[in-house]
């Protein structure tokens, strides 16, 4: 692939890994996803970020279309982790750069994963700006979204914000830009990067959009390091209008039950209380946690504000892939959930209880007490589990209309 001009001398350089499906280690890509990096003509020709190690000879293949990689005067890390950062030992070694500008904390995190030893770094503060012939650059930090390091950069004049991992969705296409792709499948693509990356930092992604606003900052391209740049203004608003939504998480009618089952006894509770939640009218999605990775939890909490666990109990806990996905959705600190547990158990189970508390310790407005099944599960246990059910749906019907 070519690179593509976002405005006069402006070009997406990246690349595109069509068959990454394991996101990070910690969660999935069924699209792939691409690296995106930036290239500016200038007086002084900068490069914004770089690639996936293994990704770094089409980089340079890439610019290579453009330039002689040796022109490259200054690099812009806008972020350290390595699919952004992970080109640079050898990007530096054929560019050899004249400058390299990062955060204060992206300094740290480059010198503490890389040999800098003799590299031109030079640290810019919040708001610093740059000029570099006929652009000036300024550079914001947004510590904490998602790295301490992280920050973005505004190409002034072409009105473009370099946002890093911001506004990134995992889609690899040999397309590039947001209009030329389905709307429907973008919009999952960014709530899945949305809900298993950024939704801890929400509260600082709404002060960033408040920032930006306040700043006057004009946006005619938001150019994110992973997926499709956005550059119409629809797609623009678009775009700011699902961050806001995400980040507020606003309740939804709509219920997810996970669950993991050793005999199929929880399982049969989850459906009993799925039953529970459609005759309140409330819509649902089941979950089996040894058939699905965590992450497809809070894909699917992306649409819904309730969340129901259960597990069968196994050495006085409940099983391993529940605890997984406990752990996974509690590091990303959902808001505004109602939930409840459940389980069945042969010896002495423990599990609905221990999924009680940590529902509770997510924050999660639990609504209904646990429902143990002793093996069956019996017609009562059902019973008990279609009440839980609609105790739940008609909590959450409470929350979307008040
Ligand atoms: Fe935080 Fe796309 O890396």
């Amino acid at each position: 692939m070519q690179p593509v001009l976002l405005k006069n001398d402006i070009y997406w350089v990246g690349a595109v890994d069509y068959n990454l499906r394991n996101f990070h280690r910690y969660s999935r890509s069924p699209m792939g996803s691409t690296y995106n990096a930036y290239l500016v003509k200038d007086e002084k020709n900068v490069l914004f970020d770089t690639v996936d190690e293994e990704y770094s000879d089409e980089l340079l293949k890439r610019i290579s279309e453009l330039m002689d990689p040796s022109e490259i005067d200054y690099i812009v890390l806008n972020h350290m982790e390595k699919d952004h950062a992970g080109s640079i030992e050898h990007i530096v070694e054929v560019c050899k750069p004249e400058k390299i500008f990062c955060s204060v904390m992206g300094e740290k995190s480059l010198k503490s994963q890389f040999n800098t030893e003799g590299w031109p770094i030079h640290v810019v503060k919040d708001g610093e700006r740059l000029n570099i012939g006929k652009r000036n650059i300024t550079f914001l930090e947004t510590r904490m979204l998602h790295w301490p390091d992280s920050m973005v950069s505004y190409l002034e004049e072409d009105k473009i914000l370099i946002s890093n991992d911001a506004f990134g969705q995992n889609v690899a296409t040999s397309r590039r830009f947001a209009d030329e792709y389905e709307r429907p499948l973008l919009l999952q693509a960014m709530k899945d990067y949305y809900y298993n990356i950024i939704l801890p930092y929400s509260p600082l992604v709404l002060k960033t959009l408040e920032r930006v606003k306040k700043l006057g900052i004009e946006i005619d391209i938001i150019a994110p390091d992973h997926g499709l740049i956005f550059r119409t203004k629809e797609d623009i608003e678009f775009l700011l209008n699902t961050y806001v939504e995400m980040a507020t998480q606003p309740y939804k009618l709509n219920a997810v039950i996970a669950y993991e089952s050793l005999w199929g006894a929880s399982k049969k509770m989850a459906y009993a209380i799925g039953d529970g939640l459609q005759s309140v009218g409330v819509p649902f999605t089941i979950i089996d946690a040894q058939e699905n990775h965590c992450s497809t939890v809070m894909n699917a909490l992306a649409d819904a504000s309730a969340l129901i666990l259960g597990s069968s109990t196994r050495n006085n806990m409940p099983l391993v892939n529940m605890i997984g996905l406990m752990a996974h959705v509690k590091g990303l600190k959902p808001k505004n959930l109602v939930g409840a547990a459940f389980g069945s158990y042969g010896w002495s189970g423990e599990s609905p209880k221990a999924i009680n508390d940590e529902l509770v310790s997510m924050g999660v407005e639990v609504v209904a007490e646990p429902v143990r099944a002793y093996f069956g599960p019996s017609e009562a246990d059902l019973k008990a589990c279609f009440e839980l059910g609609q105790k739940v749906g008609n909590a959450l019907k409470e929350k979307v209309n008040a």
